[in-house]
């Protein structure tokens, strides 16, 4: 712990509360700098060093404007500006305000001023500082989301307006099947803008954590069965896909719209993206996580090329393809948010005949009263 010692006479000691609680400056989330009657600093925790980069030895005994020389967006010395210990005796600190280290590091900074009576003087003086890195890197990513989803949107319309725009215009020279032809691009395409609006608004859900999950029993062997007969209604051959039941499983509380999501997802990767039989294990697990309930893992494999080693920590990341048969590059995306939603895990391997292998375990989920 980095709390040095005050000279001021009769101050309560920089950590008392945080102490008796058993809290050590460094444990917080944030940096705090505190600093004494006089303004030199007392205190200068751990993620105050982090975010800084001035250790906690240099800061302790230093000037706070000294130690953190702050300052505002437009360069002005931020200590100076604000003057904590002079100015109105009413005034109880700042506002959280973006401001700049030296190097022109941007932090976040509030400030509170402790005075022991309503209008006496300032007896510290708290400083909390909090990394914007984390809050840009969200803000980029949603910015760049924006960017790939005006970009996956355009080419569908664009391809809708092209087609759209010839038939009207020469409608006589075209002979009907090369109409139907344009027909079915448009109707494919505006199929894709559908999709696509449907997976960015789960991805909104999962991403603001308000993916529901309505559980109740869920038997996923027969789920998995109906997803293969669709196939097969579809015109894949039967014995591409095998399906292997370890009985007797525990029973499953699970969303089931969500669960087949995920089923038809990692099954029309199999398919698509992979090759030879799918094969499809579903097998209890001990647990999916250490130390909970036991729960029902299920392994999609195939025989495909696989997913490249290098690759593998990358496929859970939206938009991420790394093939050019169609696609939108959310589907694992999704799939993760899901299975995370019920508790559960997902990992992507190798499979035993060199394909891709994915497996997901969901925990029971069985609702308190019946456990
Ligand atoms: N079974 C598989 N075999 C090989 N590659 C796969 C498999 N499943 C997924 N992938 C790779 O992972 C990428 C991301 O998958 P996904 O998120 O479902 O997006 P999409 O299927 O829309 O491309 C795919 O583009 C593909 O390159
Ligand atoms: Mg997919």
């Amino acid at each position: 712990m980095s709390v040095g010692t005050s000279s001021a006479p009769g101050a309560a000691r920089p950590a008392g509360d945080l102490a008796e609680l058993g809290i050590d400056p460094d444990d917080l989330p944030d940096g705090l700098v505190v600093a004494d009657e006089q303004g030199h600093v007392v205190c200068f925790n751990a993620a105050a060093a982090r975010i800084t980069a001035v250790r906690a030895e240099e800061a302790l005994g230093q000037r706070l404007e000294k130690a953190l020389p702050l300052e505002d967006l437009e360069g002005r010395r931020w200590w100076q500006l604000t003057d904590p210990y002079g100015g109105l005796a009413i005034r109880i600190g700042q506002p959280e305000r973006n401001l700049l280290l030296p190097g022109g590091r941007e932090v976040l900074v509030s400030v509170r001023y402790v005075r022991t009576e309503p209008t006496g003087p300032v007896r510290r003086v708290v400083v909390s500082l909090r990394d914007t890195e984390a809050r840009r890197r969200t803000e980029r990513s949603h910015a760049e989301l924006i960017a790939t989803v005006a970009h996956e949107l355009r080419s569908p319309l664009t391809s809708v307006k092209g087609f759209t725009a010839t038939l009207l215009a020469k409608w006589e020279r075209f002979t009907d099947d090369q109409k139907r032809l344009m027909l079915e691009t448009v109707d494919a395409d505006a199929d894709r803008v559908t999709r696509l609006i449907a997976e960015l608004l789960d991805i909104s859900r999962i991403d603001s954590g308000r993916l529901e999950v309505r559980r109740q029993p869920v038997d996923i062997g027969a789920a998995v069965g109906r997803h293969i007969q669709a196939y097969v209604a579809a015109g894949q051959p039967a014995d591409r896909f095998l399906l292997r039941l370890e009985q007797p499983l525990p029973a499953l509380w699970a969303d089931p719209d969500k669960v087949d999501q995920v089923l038809s997802n990692l099954l029309e990767n199999a398919v698509r993206h992979g090759e030879g039989t799918v094969t499809i294990d579903v097998t209890p697990s001990a647990s999916p996580r250490e130390g909970e309930d036991a729960g029902t893992s299920v392994t999609v494999s195939d025989e495909g090329a696989g997913i490249p080693e290098e690759s593998m920590n990358r496929v859970f990341t939206r938009f991420w393809r790394g093939s050019k048969r169609g696609g939108t590059g959310l589907g694992l995306y999704i799939v993760k948010g899901i299975v995370e939603a019920h508790g559960g895990t997902i990992t992507v391997g190798r499979a035993p005949g060199g394909g891709a292998e994915f497996r997901f375990t969901l925990p029971v989920g069985a609702p308190a009263y019946l456990s």
